[in-house]
């Protein structure tokens, strides 16, 4: 149990490390509102759900959705299934009346998402294909608050179609606000956009 952010600080047991979790944390300890949403594309075994979510707590937000097929990502030929660890994670940190769990294509859940859901931060850690993340963006950027957020793992040169979907979110109006910087041959970069502020 880590005494600093109070939950049971998971194992690194998915594609991410302790910096782009803290990241995650402190993005939204800062940057969340009070009844905020956040949402998660892409939480295989809830490694970063569990930091998301623990912050989302603290900041007393109006819950998480986590998206995930649970089966792996089809573009990286993936076949498994990361469901029952997912919820067990879940469970031992009591995070279920705070999470929401929607299994399924983050496309197709994205046509059935209610307008009025505003999404306060999105951590996209999905499909990392140019064609998938590009999408993720293009499907939910109308989804996001006015001062929303949005979050691209492995924004880093091992993952050009993740660097594309950044490209994507400047020419949609979006700035970089800030980043954990990749390295050049290991990766592990993130980086958080906002729309550009109307002056
Ligand atoms: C890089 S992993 C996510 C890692 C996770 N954030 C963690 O903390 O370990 C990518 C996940 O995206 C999911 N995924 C890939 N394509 C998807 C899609 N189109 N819709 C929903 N989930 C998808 C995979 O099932 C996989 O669990």
């Amino acid at each position: 149990m880590s005494c600093l952010y109070g939950f049971w600080v998971p194992p690194y047991d998915g594609m991410m490390d302790e910096r782009r979790c803290r990241f995650l944390y402190d993005l939204i300890i800062r940057h969340l509102p009070k009844n905020g949403l956040a949402v998660e594309i892409g939480v295989f075994k809830g490694c970063s759900t569990a930091w998301v979510a623990a912050a989302s707590r603290r900041k007393k937000a109006r819950g998480v959705v986590a998206i995930d097929l649970f089966t792996g990502t089809p573009s990286w030929g993936e076949t498994w299934d990361t469901y029952p660890e997912f919820m067990k994670r879940l469970e031992r940190n009591a995070f279920k009346d705070l999470v929401r769990v929607k299994r399924g294509d983050s496309h197709q859940i994205a046509l059935s998402w209610k307008k009025e859901e505003e999404i306060d931060l999105l951590h996209i850690d999905g499909d990392h294909s140019e064609e998938g993340a590009c999408r993720d963006v293009t499907d939910y950027v109308p989804l996001l608050a006015r001062s929303g957020i949005i979050v691209l793992d492995d924004h880093d040169a091992l993952h050009p179609g993740v660097l594309k979907a950044g490209q994507l979110l400047g020419s949609l109006g979006f700035e970089e606000l800030s980043c954990v910087r990749g390295d050049l041959m290991k990766g592990g970069g993130s980086m958080a956009f906002q729309r550009k502020r109307v002056v």
